[in-house]
């Protein structure tokens, strides 16, 4: 067994910082051991206190760079294992990665492909419905990570999500701190929050808010969702930090399976930070069977659409430490 050299693991903590994040707020730390393995850690000064104040959307967003981590690894030869949430004493230590070196992946190249060509693109999609078995196969990535998700295709309880999803903005917009929380991540710095260029103008219901879901500028949508868009929630068994992790990396995984295939997806986190929203979506779109995480917004881009400028990312030396 052979331990990875420093500059591969500095390489695959630059892969995994390329995960999608809660406002692109990035809320992790590495600390590198000379052995190999890799801590990841909450960076609590960078949660929402306000929309996120369990930390849900930050442990997301840990899970999906865990997830980016272990995927992207083997493209370099490193190969890892994973323990989620390894010192019940120490709840901000959110996983230990070993890894050991081996062969490089054979399909190393379309990984980091996929890795590359993922990311938030939030213009509305064609009008082509997602057909339910093509739903299904996403949703199976999410599987080996200890989550599920369910697609939303019932008309029924297709409109009471849409419902949701209004309401939650409705609430969240009439929080002036939510609404200065959201403002303040938009052009935060350089290299994190969502950048203002390519942020569109406002439509939510209440037009202060500066709204996490438009992006672009020449093609607004007046919601959220459109009747057309496919639909998936990604839930969990329990409702604790150690499954918001297993849905954050089960959100990456569904995220690539979609990036592979063409497809675009958008989480839209807010009916699940509104209290009242998430107990409704768990009790009426799930049948009280699991608890919701995220949803998520699915669907084709028009064919020949320019590609959305790339998010920025903190540079390694403000997230990586060598012990
Ligand atoms: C937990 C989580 C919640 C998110 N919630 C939303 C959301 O409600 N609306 C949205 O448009 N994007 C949402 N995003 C996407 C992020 O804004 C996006 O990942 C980030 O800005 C980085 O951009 P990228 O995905 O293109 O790399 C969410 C991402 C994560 C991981």
């Amino acid at each position: 067994m052979t331990a990875p050299a420093v500059e591969q693991l500095r390489r695959v903590v630059e892969l995994a910082c390329r995960a999608p994040s809660v406002h692109n707020s990035q809320p992790w730390r590495w600390r590198a051991h000379d052995g190999g393995s890799l801590e990841l850690w909450a960076d609590r000064s960078r949660q929402l206190t306000i929309a996120d104040p369990q930390g849900r959307d930050l442990a997301l967003s840990c899970g999906a760079a865990i997830h980016h981590a272990v995927t992207c690894g083997p493209a370099l030869g490193l190969w890892g294992r994973v323990e989620l949430a390894p010192d019940p004493s120490r709840t901000d230590l959110l996983a230990r990665l070993g890894f050991e070196v081996g062969v490089v992946a054979a399909d190393a190249a379309d990984r980091l492909l996929t890795l590359e060509r993922r990311s938030t693109d939030r213009r509305r999609f064609t009008r082509w419905p997602v057909p339910r078995p093509r739903l299904l196969e996403l949703a199976a990535a999410a599987v080996p990570w200890g989550a599920s998700a369910v697609p939303v295709t019932a008309s029924g309880e297709r409109a009471r999500a849409e419902v949701l999803v209004l309401r939650a903005q409705e609430e969240q917009a009439r929080d002036p701190a939510l609404v200065e929380e959201q403002r303040g991540w938009l052009d935060h710095g350089r290299a994190d929050g969502i950048v203002g260029r390519v942020a569109a103008p406002t439509r939510s219901p209440r037009p202060e808010l500066p709204h996490r879901s438009r992006s672009d500028t020449t093609d607004l949508v007046p919601r959220l969702l459109d009747g057309t868009d496919g639909l998936l929630v990604l839930c969990t068994a329990s409702d604790d930090q150690l499954h918001w992790l297993r849905a954050g990396a089960a959100l990456s995984a569904v995220w690539f399976g979609a990036t592979r295939s063409g497809l675009s997806l958008v989480p839209l986190s807010q009916v699940v930070e509104v209290a009242t929203t998430r107990r409704d979506l768990r009790r009426e779109v799930l049948s009280g069977a699991a608890h919701p995480q995220l949803l998520l917004r699915v669907g084709w881009q028009e064919i020949g659409r320019a590609t959305m400028p790339r998010t920025p990312r903190r540079p390694l030396h403000e997230v990586l430490d060598w012990l």
